[in-house]
This record gives structure tokens, sequence and C-alpha cells, in this order.
């Protein structure tokens, strides 16, 4: 995520707006750049790098002023540059805006805008909102006291997607304007001065007295006071909010850890993930539009699919098995990295290759694709990670855009990856007539769905705790499914075992017989997780053999399902979708028993013993 710093009063603006975006890098980010207006000039500073960089650069270029904003870039839209840091500047140089957030409809704004002589400098999205302040400045809002307000509201009301903004121009140098809608933004209240902030920690140095932005609110702050509005200009009373929090607690947005803050993060980066390439008809999801690739005929063309990557991604390329096998009837192969890579491969150049890598940088998944690339084949790049070596060397990149992935257990990187093999593989299923159009409609309104059942999942949290406390202790977890549902125990076995240490496996269910029901006993706990309705018989006798053998039975399956009470010892209900699509739902609640466990045998999700966040080495 991005993060946006104001500050107006009588000091110095630039130390502060450093200080104030050293206390937000927690939120990761690839450039930083700061904007303030001393004596009716605008100055922007901003680069590539770390923060360090560009507050050296400022301690030889002095920018005065007592306003400005200030931005850490997180990159969406246009690879890590100068160019493309923030703040972004309309073309006269009199208007500067920071961001947050996706403007999903960026491309018809640019489009209009070019069509009206704009240059434009960037490959942001954020740049189309500097460009339209300035139109709607210049043309519409008739100069005068509340003209930059006016153009502020018109020009928001034209974005589609998720903003923060802070926004300064020459012309007013006793005020900064923010405003939000689906990304935080929070002022700071000082006395002779103010503040604009995405989050808490970057103001809790200077105030502890917040108001907090409400959905399509915007705020202007002058020196001594700030007056709220609607979205219909309307001015909006409210009391300020005392933070009471410490810093630590505040990076992480009053979660106990990063881990927890992320799981609570997947319904919204989910819908990011979906975002402008989700297409609406009469307010039903109706087809898909990746605005970044083009899938042309010879990817549909394509006799197979061939998946490539490591840990949790690879979890996400067994769903993606299923997935085009289902929606596309393609052949898939879905290979861990680390084998692929030293196997000598067979490498057809009509195979599409998929490598999956939040980071981007996991050296394993680095080396398979590689050689994939070598042998002559497309590589389609899936990754959390604008600019990172993964998405430069790939032809083609799908964005997850779950925002940067603190923890070391990856939770909404997963899911958000699922999302964009959903997506492929029902946009390939429709180039390749293998899914009739009701089946695919029907299947992406489930799609459509999922944010909210996710956030639903979530809101019932306090029963994973509890199973969690019930069952934390068990020596050994095993987690057990057929198809869909095996591709999510492996992801849940993986979470539960690197946080909480205890010994979990996951089994395609109609394996136990075949060895692995020789470690069941009755210090066993097994999760049988029970979406694909098909083969409910076939997971009951399963669940019946393990439990006849000492074990409990914990069971994930679908809300008002009655089929499993008789077998399992509690049951965690999720609300009902496909089938194909349960991975989606099914991950989250075993994401928060794992998250639980770790956390009642005293572990720091955040940090796991022997673990890193990107293996960049072999
Ligand atoms: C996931 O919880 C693990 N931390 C790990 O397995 C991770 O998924 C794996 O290292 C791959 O990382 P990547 O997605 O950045 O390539």
């Amino acid at each position: 995520m991005c993060g946006i710093t104001g500050y107006i009063g009588y000091k110095e603006a630039t130390p502060r707006l450093l200080a104030m975006l050293k206390k937000l890098e927690y939120r990761g980010y690839d450039s930083a750049g700061v904007a303030t207006l001393c004596d009716g000039v605008l100055a922007v500073r901003k680069m590539k790098g770390p923060l360090s960089t560009l507050a050296n650069a400022l301690s030889t270029e002095r920018m005065a002023g007592t306003l400005g904003v200030g931005h850490t870039r997180w990159a969406t839209h246009g690879e890590p540059s100068d160019v493309n840091a923030h703040p972004h500047t309309d073309v006269s140089g009199r208007i500067a805006v920071v961001h947050n957030g996706i403007i999903e409809n960026y491309a018809a704004l640019k489009g209009f805008l070019q069509e009206r002589g704009v240059a434009f400098r960037s490959d942001t999205d954020t740049e189309v909102v500097a460009h339209l302040l300035n139109y709607y400045y210049t043309r519409e809002s008739g100069g005068g006291h509340n003209a930059l307000l006016d153009a502020t509201l018109k020009t928001v009301s034209k974005l589609e997607g998720s903003y923060s903004l802070g926004i300064v121009a020459s012309d007013y140098p006793d005020r900064i304007i923010g405003a939000r809608k689906d990304s935080p933004l929070i002022v700071g209240l000082g006395v002779g001065e103010n503040y604009l902030a995405s989050d808490v920690p970057a103001l809790l140095s200077y105030t502890r007295d917040v108001c907090y932005l409400n959905e399509r609110e915007l705020a202007v702050l002058y020196r001594d006071r700030v007056a709220l509005y609607n979205d219909s200009g309307e001015r909006i009373v409210r009391q300020p909010t005392r933070v009471d929090w410490d810093v630590e607690s505040a990076e992480k947005g009053g979660y106990a850890h990063f881990m927890l803050k992320e799981i609570h993060e997947q319904d919204k980066a989910l819908s990011n993930t979906l975002g402008s390439r989700l297409r609406h008809s009469a307010g039903e999801a109706a087809s898909i539009d990746f605005d970044e690739i083009r899938l042309d005929a010879s990817w549909a063309a394509a006799k197979r699919v061939v998946i490539i990557a490591c840990g949790t991604a690879y979890h996400a390329g067994v769903v993606g098995k299923y997935a085009f096998e289902h929606f596309a009837r393609l052949a898939v192969e879905v290979d861990i990295a680390s084998e692929y890579r030293y196997r000598n491969p067979l490498i057809d150049g009509g195979d599409i290759f998929i490598a999956i890598s939040q980071s981007g940088e996991t050296a394993d998944t680095l080396a398979a694709m590689r050689q994939a690339k070598k042998g002559g084949g497309r590589i389609l790049a899936i990754t959390n990670t604008v600019g990172s070596t993964l998405s430069r060397e790939a032809d083609l990149v799908l964005y997850t855009r779950a925002g940067p992935e603190i923890a070391v257990a990856s939770t909404k990187a997963f899911t958000t990856q699922l999302m964009c093999v959903y997506l492929l593989a029902l946009r390939l299923g429709e180039l390749r007539g293998t899914l009739s159009a009701d089946d695919g409609k029907d299947t992406l309104r489930a799609l459509a769905n999922i944010p909210q059942q996710v956030r639903r999942i979530l809101d019932k949290e306090t029963a994973l705790q509890k199973a969690a406390a019930r069952r934390f202790s068990k020596r050994s977890v095993f987690f057990i499914g057929r198809l869909f549902d095996y591709a999510t125990a492996l992801e849940s076995a993986l979470k539960l075992k690197e946080i909480s240490y205890t010994h979990s496996e996951a089994f395609a269910a109609g394996e136990l017989k075949h060895g692995a029901i020789a470690l069941v006993d009755k210090a066993t706990l097994v999760v049988a997780i029970a979406t694909q309705r098909p083969l409910f018989d076939k997971i009951i006798s399963n669940i019946r053999e393990v439990a006849s053998r000492g074990a409990e039975v914990l069971v994930v399956t679908y809300e008002g399902e009655r089929a499993f009470d008789a077998v399992a010892n509690e049951i965690v209900a999720i609300p009902e979708t496909r089938d194909a699509l349960s991975p989606l739902l099914a991950i989250v609640p075993l994401q928060l028993f794992a998250y639980y466990c770790a956390v009642q045998k005293g572990n720091d999700p955040d940090k796991p013993r022997n673990l890193a966040k990107s293996v960049t080495v072999e």
C-alpha cells in the first residue's frame, strides 16, 4: 500500500513530511516524493528507492515551505521509477497530488484528457487525477475561495476504484485537500497546524487527536481549522477521536500481528484483484477483461499449461491445475520450481508457462521460469510485486494487487493469486469455447460475491479462535480433502506447520488407506475440508475411517450442510459458492485457525523460526 502524508502549519513542511513517511515505511514501498509550496511556487522532489535516498537529496537541496504533501509508493500501475513516483502534477505545475489506491477507470479518463491535448509523463493511474483536477479547476470551478474544492468534488465524482488523495495547489497557500474512497485517510489535529496521513503511525509524534475520513468524504486542512465535506460538498461536523495506541500496534492497524491484519485485508485485496478485470453489465458480473494483458488466440490454442512455483504459491498452482482443467479443459502440469529446474523437463513452445510468486524474487521460481523461457516457452507471471525480477522477465504479468504482505506466512497473497488463476482459467475457457455462456456467467457472479463472503467468514473469527484454543496442543494435524479441497488442505497444512510448528500434513483423502492412516490415533486432529458436493459420501467414509481410530475431526463445509453432523466433532461453516471456487473461502477459517494455534503456543506468527519472507537463494 502507498503512504500519504500532508502538513500545513508554521514550521518547515519537508522535515515533517519525511518523518511521517518514515513511520509508514512498514507498509512497503519502492519510491518516495514530496511537494511543498513556498511563495506561490510548488516544488516537487521524487525518486525511486528508499526514503533515505530522497532525504539525502533534500538535505542538500532544501525545499522551503510550511505546507506540503509526501508519498511512499507501492507500485500497482507502472514500474518503480522517478517519473512514476508521486506527487504527480498537472500540466501547469500548479496542482500536485499524492494517491493511495487503484483508479480502475484510469484508461478511459486518460483517453478523455489526451483527446483534450493533455500530455502524460508517467505510466501511473494517479496522473489522471492531477490532470483532471486542472481540467475542472480551469474550466468549471468558476474561480474563487472554493474553486479547488469544487474541482476536487468534480474530479472524484469521475473516479472509479479506490483512492485516498492529498492535494496542494499554488493558488491556495492556505490549505491542503484530502479525499477518500475505499482507502483510509486520517486528519491529525494540531495547534496552529494540521496533518494528513494514510495511517495513524505517521501522526503519533505530533498529535493523538484525529478525524477519520469516512467513505467519499473530503477534508480541507487550514492552519487553524479543518473543514469536512461529503461528496455533495455539504459540510460535516465530526468530533475528533483520541488515539491511545502505541506506535507498534498502530502499524498493525490495531491488530496484534501483521499476519492477522493481512488475513483481515483479504476481502479488500480480493476486490482490488477483481477490480476492473470483472466487467459488469446490468449490475451483474458479465465478462473478464484484463487491462494489462492480452490473451490472444495463440494462448487459447495452447495444448498445455505448466505452472511453476514454491510454497504457498505452489499451492495456488495446484488450485490452478483443477481450475484450468475444469473451466478450460486444458492439460495442466504443476511443478515445484526447485524440482522443475533440475529435471530437464520437456518444454514445448506452444505451452503456457505460469510462474506464481508473491515476491517475484524466489530463486527457484526464477530459475525454473528462465529454463522454460530458454526452451521457447511463453511466460505469464502472477505476482504481487511490481518491478520484481519475475515481472520484468516474464512475457505477460498479472498483478495480484494484494498490497505489501509483511508477515512471512502468506495469506492475502495466496487468495489473490487464486483469484488471478480463476480469472485466467475462466477467460481461457471463454476463448476455447469450453465454458458455456450460462456456466460462465454463473461462475462470474459467484466470483464477484467472494470478497463479501470472505468478510462474512472473518466476522466469525471468534469461532476459530476457540477451535484453536481447544486443539492447539494436538501432536499432529492432518488436513484431508478431495479435488479442490485437497489443494486447500495443502495450503492449510503449510500455514499451520510454519507458524505453530505443529506437525501437520495434507493428504488427498482417498490416499489415507494407502499408508497415512497408520499415523492416525487419538492424539491426531483431522481437518476434513468438504466442499465438493458430488464426493460428500466419499469424504464421509474417510472421516469415519479416521474417527474409528480415535482421531478428533473438524469439518469445513458449507453453511446449512447437514451431511457431516453425525461424523464431525466440530463443523466450521463457510458461505455457499461453486465447488470449483471453494478454496477462496475454505482457506480463510484455516488461516485463522493456524494463526490462533501459533498464538496459543506463544509463537510470533509474523516471524516464524527458520523462515524468510522471500527465499532469494537456493
Ligand atoms: C508461505 O506462507 C511461505 N512463506 C513460503 O512458502 C512462500 O510461499 C514461498 O517461499 C514462495 O514465495 P513467493 O510467493 O514470494 O515466490
